[in-house]
């Protein structure tokens, strides 16, 4: 498929009009040129034809042969358009003729007429002359003969070849003006198109308002008015565009960096910020909050908050969800415990939009681990400051009521053995028995007390556990044989070496052997161990027994002075209390293991004495 430009098929058009009409007009010229010089011919051959019969006439009827043969050959002369001229007798026979060569035989009984025609016509066709019209005339109607003359066409198709080659040039001719108009035509015509072509390209490539310049006043000159119209209108409207866009972009800017500024305030909080949308799901969360919930951000968003949360807590949060949904202006602040011991704030924060649309819920998240376990420890801190101050004041009450009852209690005894002296050695008195042996009760109490308020340092040397229990253990060993308990001892191999008072230490370890020997009435097994771990500077004591063991409301006051489960009069209520002390001032530690039926562990654990490097001289 050929692309032709309007130019080119205007001026295919127009030459190609201008050409046909050429080609109808040579046509058609030559055409009736032909026939009219046809016509011509014919009536010359007729009237030379007409005027030799007429003249030939009496030279043929008077036998004039010489005078017959000049006149056709003066008519042959006269014409160039006669070929020949021949004049027959009524029999047909040739008396004159202007063949230079003979009368040639194939002509004889050619055209012959009849004696009704007044002339006859026909055409003969020969090689060297071409055509040539044979017309006949009678002469006399017959009877004298008749005289025929023959006109060659040559000249007529030298006058048509003349005249259609002048009819040529003047078509080349008139094809090459047209052929200049039709370029001047399809200039002006296609050049407004041009330039509107070239113009909207322009605008295409960004050019806006491009004008043409209207050169007519014409149909092309309204397309180009209107082309120019619409351009202007274009860079108008594109004007307004142009200056809506720079407003959207300042705005967009504007807002990116209000969002930017935003985003940059969440992000630099302290508390983690999430954003909850309307279906529940995290939309926003700083890096705070990625720090507290200990989640990436990627794993929060676009996450239900309810799945970000454990399944016990779900319900709870759940619930919010639902309030801050339902109330504007909803905010509640709750504490959660975490995993790993974490403790976290929260601040649910609900918020609607213009028309009360609910939007979401903003939640504020503080980690309050630290604070927590601070306030934790600063319960524990004061609890034992408690306790340590309920120490000592128990410790001076006990040591006042010590001294006081003291000095009575002395002299009841002393007074119990003077009235035994007095009344001699035969006199039994029971009541006197009671009263000396809980005289001797009250004392041991006062003892107790006493060794627990009293604060000293002692005497510390550097002694051997494995020798302090062993010795501990031989005071008490047959007591535990007796009930039945059978004891195991696994001793450190060496350096079980701490700087400590012999005799409180000994107190301690038979406290503990009591309490475990309290625990098993029915027998059963007392197992004590030490060893030295490597990696600390400690002297580890443990004493295990399978006793009746303590429930946690047991364990929980065990260490208070003058608590005690026994039956009264058997126990103080001061034994781990007594331990708890000289451990402690020992630096050392003490803890209680115990379920209730499965036995009891008491844990020690002293400073280990530092290793003497010993020098010879
Ligand atoms: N090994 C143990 N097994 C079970 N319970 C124990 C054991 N050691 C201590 N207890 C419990 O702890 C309480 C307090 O003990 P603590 O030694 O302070 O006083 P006590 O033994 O009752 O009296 P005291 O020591 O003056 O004889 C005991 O009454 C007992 O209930
Ligand atoms: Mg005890």
């Amino acid at each position: 498929m050929f692309h032709l430009s309007l130019r080119t098929k205007i001026m295919i058009c127009c030459i190609g009009l201008v050409a046909l009409l050429d080609i109808m007009v040579v046509v058609f010229v030559r055409s009736r040129l032909s026939t009219t010089l046809r016509a011509e011919c014919l009536t010359k051959g007729q009237n030379l034809a007409c005027h030799l019969a007429a003249r030939s006439e009496h030279l043929v009827l008077t036998e004039e042969v010489v005078s017959l043969q000049r006149l056709v050959q003066d008519l042959e002369d006269s014409d160039e358009d006669v070929t020949y001229a021949y004049v027959t007798d009524r029999k047909g026979r040739v008396l004159a003729h202007t063949f230079a060569h003979g009368f040639p035989s194939d002509l004889a009984g050619v055209n012959v007429p009849q004696p009704d025609d007044a002339w006859r016509w026909q055409v003969l066709e020969t090689e060297e002359e071409g055509l040539i019209h044979d017309v006949a005339v009678p002469m006399l109607r017959g009877k004298a003969g008749a005289v025929h003359v023959g006109v060659t066409e040559k000249r007529i198709h030298r006058t048509i070849a003349h005249f259609t080659g002048v009819i040529v040039i003047m078509s080349a001719l008139v094809l090459l003006i047209a052929f200049g108009l039709a370029a001047l035509v399809s200039w002006v015509v296609t050049q407004p198109v041009r330039s509107l072509t070239k113009a909207a390209r322009k605008i295409r490539d960004g050019d806006l308002g491009e004008q043409v310049v209207a050169t007519t006043k014409d149909e092309i000159g309204d397309l180009v008015e209107s082309f120019n119209q619409m351009s202007a209108e274009l860079l108008k409207q594109h004007k307004v565009l142009a200056d809506r866009n720079r407003r959207i972009r300042m705005a967009q800017e504007q807002a990116e960096e209000q969002r930017n500024k935003l985003r940059a305030i969440i992000d630099s909080m302290v508390e983690g910020v999430v954003f909850v949308d309307a279906e529940g799901r995290i939309s926003l969360c700083n890096e705070s909050a990625e720090r507290i919930w200990g989640v990436a951000a990627q794993d929060l968003l676009n996450k239900p908050l309810l799945d970000c949360h454990p399944p016990q807590a779900r319900a709870r949060v759940a619930e919010i969800l639902e309030r801050a949904k339902a109330r504007p202006g909803y905010a509640v602040t709750r504490e959660m415990a975490c995993p790993k011991g974490h403790y976290r704030l929260s601040n649910y924060s609900s918020v609607h939009g213009q028309g009360g649309r609910y939007l979401g819920l903003v939640l504020l998240t503080q980690d309050i681990s630290e604070r927590v376990l601070l306030e934790q420890g600063q319960k524990a801190l004061r609890d034992q400051l408690f306790q340590q101050e309920k120490m000592v004041l128990i410790g001076q009450i006990a040591a006042s009521v010590a001294h006081e009852v003291n000095t009575p209690l002395a002299t009841i005894l002393l007074r119990t053995h003077l009235v035994r002296r007095q009344i001699g050695d035969d006199g039994s008195l029971p009541d006197l028995d009671v009263i000396a042996a809980e005289a001797q009760r009250c004392r041991r109490i006062i003892d107790s007390l006493l060794g627990f308020a009293r604060r000293s340092e002692g005497v510390r040397a550097r002694m051997n556990v494995n020798v302090l229990i062993r010795k501990s253990l031989a005071l008490i060993e047959h007591d535990l044989v007796l009930k039945g308990i059978a004891l195991e001892a696994e001793y450190a191999s060496d350096g079980a070496l701490a700087p400590v008072d012999a005799d409180q230490i000994q107190q301690v370890l038979l406290n503990l052997v009591t309490n475990a020997a309290d625990a098993m009435p029915d027998g059963g097994r007392l197992r004590i161990t030490t060893w030295c771990p490597s990696q600390e500077d400690t002297v580890k004591i443990q004493i295990i027994d399978d006793g009746c063991g303590m429930g946690p409301d047991v364990l929980d006051r065990a260490f208070d002075p003058f608590f005690t489960t026994k039956e009264p009069g058997k126990g103080t209520g001061l034994g781990l209390a007594i331990c708890q002390r000289i451990v402690e001032e020992h630096e050392g530690q003490i803890d209680i293991d115990s379920q209730p039926g499965q036995g009891t562990t008491v844990s020690i654990s002293l400073p280990r004495a530092p290793v003497e490097v010993t020098t010879s001289d």
